[in-house]
């Protein structure tokens, strides 16, 4: 596996794959990588050729107060664990990324307006341009993103159709613990019986689509509910849990065809972020 720092370096790399025919793909991480990344290195690998890698925590998609400077910065580890599961990384400095007079950013798409975008209003900017400029350092045929984060997913999904960027946007389903909780690089910051308060969040929203599976339609009533799990579960600071539209993310009234149930809440200082996909049979 080749470790590249430089942006003329890791284009020409790409390049070069492309063009002794290798189709290649490429899997953009702020590192701190778990099961849940490698299952995007996974899927990479099941439909390319040559698989990228880029660790860069982004500076631009993290507002003042929040954990720009815990966020675990674990590279050695990192590259460890991807092992010879991807052919290169690509890990620039945020002064290569954002050389002075750096003065241009991607204006997101209107899915990026609400949830993530009240509770965070500056992060989808941050993300849009910076996974445009590794789209653009990583000329890549396809590009893996976890549905973990799905506003994100639907926030790139947008831009790359809106801008014409010719990549593959490829959405992976999120990797669970066995006991359900969804993997993030944040759970690390968790206490044991923290651990056990963020199962709250799986369980709300398993009892959603339990709920749904059972003929309730009524989103305020899914909704209640959902947070009357959060409270059983000792979570209170909830930034929202609700039923939206699958594609739109806008407010439902009535589940009536494809949804999703999302949850952003605090359990002690880490923000956490969970959904699960509604089916009206
Ligand atoms: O999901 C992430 O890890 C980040 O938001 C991304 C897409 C790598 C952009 O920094």
């Amino acid at each position: 596996m080749q470790v590249i720092h430089e942006i003329e370096e890791a284009r020409h790399w790409v390049r070069t794959a492309q063009q002794q025919g290798q189709r290649v793909g490429v899997v953009p991480t702020m590192g701190a990588l778990h099961a849940g990344h490698l299952s995007l290195v996974h899927a990479a690998r099941q439909s390319c050729d040559a698989v990228a890698v880029t660790i860069f925590v982004n500076p631009t998609q993290f507002a003042p107060h929040e954990d720009l400077q815990r966020y675990p910065r674990t590279l050695k580890e990192d590259l460890q664990l991807l092992g010879d599961q991807a052919q290169m990384v690509f890990t620039p400095t945020p002064e290569q990324m954002y050389p002075p007079g750096f003065s241009t950013s991607v204006d997101p798409p209107s899915v990026a307006r609400d949830l993530e975008g009240v509770a965070r209003p500056h992060h989808f900017r941050g993300v849009a341009t910076v996974v445009l400029k590794l789209l653009q350092i990583l000329p890549a045929e396809r590009a893996f993103f976890g549905q973990k984060d799905f506003q994100q997913l639907c926030v790139v999904q947008q831009m790359v159709r809106d801008l014409d960027v010719p990549v593959e946007i490829v959405p992976c389903p999120t990797l669970r613990d066995p006991d359900g909780l969804a993997m993030s690089s944040r759970n690390r910051y968790l206490s044991g019986q923290q651990r056990e308060s963020a199962l709250g969040l799986i369980r709300a929203l398993r009892h959603t689509a339990e709920r749904v599976a059972s003929g309730q339609r009524c989103v305020a009533v899914l909704e209640s509910e959902m947070q009357g799990v959060l409270a059983q579960h000792g979570i209170e600071r909830i930034d929202y849990a609700t039923v939206r539209d699958r594609t739109t993310l806008q407010p439902l009234v009535n589940v009536t065809g494809a949804a999703i149930a999302l949850i952003a809440a605090h359990v002690g200082t880490t923000r956490l972020i969970d959904n699960w996909l509604l089916e009206v049979g």
